[in-house]
């Protein structure tokens, strides 16, 4: 193995190496195992974890409060308000005040900057719990979903669509021509991904045989697809594009006729959660059409979400136990 993950930050998927990831995933799944089968381990003993949550969360939160939990570590869950960063104080004295204290730091909030000073100024691993540029841990689950079910990565047949300029298609374009996946994203032209990001993906296609494609034709992409997966077509903080974003995205609606064109008895659907796929969340019953995917999608047999959920404790454990 000749890498050191020790002490470092988990930003984006930029800062890791296929090898890297494939290291986060083998491990994520022994200590999956582990836990499964009663074996406790204590990596993270007595070492002292900041959760930075500015934004709501269920699974991330819990995801890192319960995974340092299992290995011994104590957190501190620290809503936005709490703290004067980047209020009060600049992120960069707070970043330095932080790591004479903690050893780790999770942070989740708006500017990807805050969490790059953090990681900077700190002098302890950042972990990124989703900025508005990208959402690298949900990855790792993603991934480790991806090979729990097909048993591999490389040449997976992977279709996004829906909202293009999200953390989670920056960073699932990110991931997947990095680790050799035909990639396809579908989406309004007007949210194609940032060109910027769009270069990188295709250097990583270079180095790993990966394929990019994007297009504004849902069919196209989902063409023979292994994993169809969508994301809200409105991230925290945006709520006030709604109305556009129906409006762009509703031909990349993932429904059942969407899911019949991968023409792939056992493609799996997948999505990040939370998820507007009925009338009853707070988006939906002002906006019923908002929904990126339909309910009987969403509960029918090629649902694979709650245990995508479920692999964000693992993974996350992984990357604060191999990190710390
Ligand atoms: N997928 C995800 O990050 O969920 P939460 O917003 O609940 O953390
Ligand atoms: N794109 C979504 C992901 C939520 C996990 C958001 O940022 O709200």
């Amino acid at each position: 193995m000749g890498f050191n993950l020790k002490g470092r930050s988990f930003l984006s998927l930029m800062d890791f190496t296929p090898e890297e990831i494939n290291f986060f995933l083998t491990l994520s799944s022994t200590l999956k195992k582990n836990k499964y089968s009663g074996i406790k381990t204590k990596n993270l003993e007595d070492k002292n974890i900041a959760l930075i949550f500015e934004k709501p969360s269920t699974r991330t939160h819990c995801a890192f409060a319960v995974a340092a939990a299992d290995e011994g570590a104590n957190t501190e869950y620290l809503a936005g308000s709490d703290l004067h960063l980047g209020a009060d104080e600049t992120v960069k004295d707070t970043a330095r005040v932080l790591g004479r204290m903690f050893d780790g730091i999770e942070f989740r909030g708006f500017k990807h900057n805050t969490c790059e000073q953090l990681a900077k100024y700190s002098g302890v691993p950042v972990w990124n719990g989703l900025t508005d540029k990208f959402h690298p841990t949900q990855i790792l689950a993603d991934f480790l979903t991806i090979i729990e079910y097909k048993g591999y990565l490389r040449g997976i047949k992977f279709a996004y669509c829906g909202d293009g300029r999200s953390n989670m298609a920056n960073s699932l374009m990110l991931g997947a021509t990095k680790m050799g996946m035909d990639f396809r994203i579908s989406t309004h032209k007007s949210l194609f991904p940032d060109t910027e990001l769009v270069e990188q993906a295709h250097q990583y296609c270079k180095l790993s045989g990966a394929a990019l494609t994007l297009t504004t034709n849902p069919v196209e992409a989902v063409g023979g697809a292994d994993v169809i997966y969508t994301d809200v077509w409105v991230s925290m903080g945006e709520e006030d594009k709604i109305k556009k974003r129906i409006k762009l995205l509703h031909p990349y609606q993932v429904n059942q006729s969407l899911i019949d064109k991968a023409v792939n008895p056992d493609v799996i659907f997948m999505h990040c959660l939370p998820c507007n796929h009925t009338n009853e969340t707070r988006i939906t019953k002002q906006y019923s059409d908002i929904c990126e995917v339909t309910d009987e999608v969403f509960e029918g047999k090629h649902s694979v979400v709650f245990d995508e959920a479920e692999n964000r404790l693992h993974t996350i454990k992984a990357v604060m136990v191999a990190t710390l």
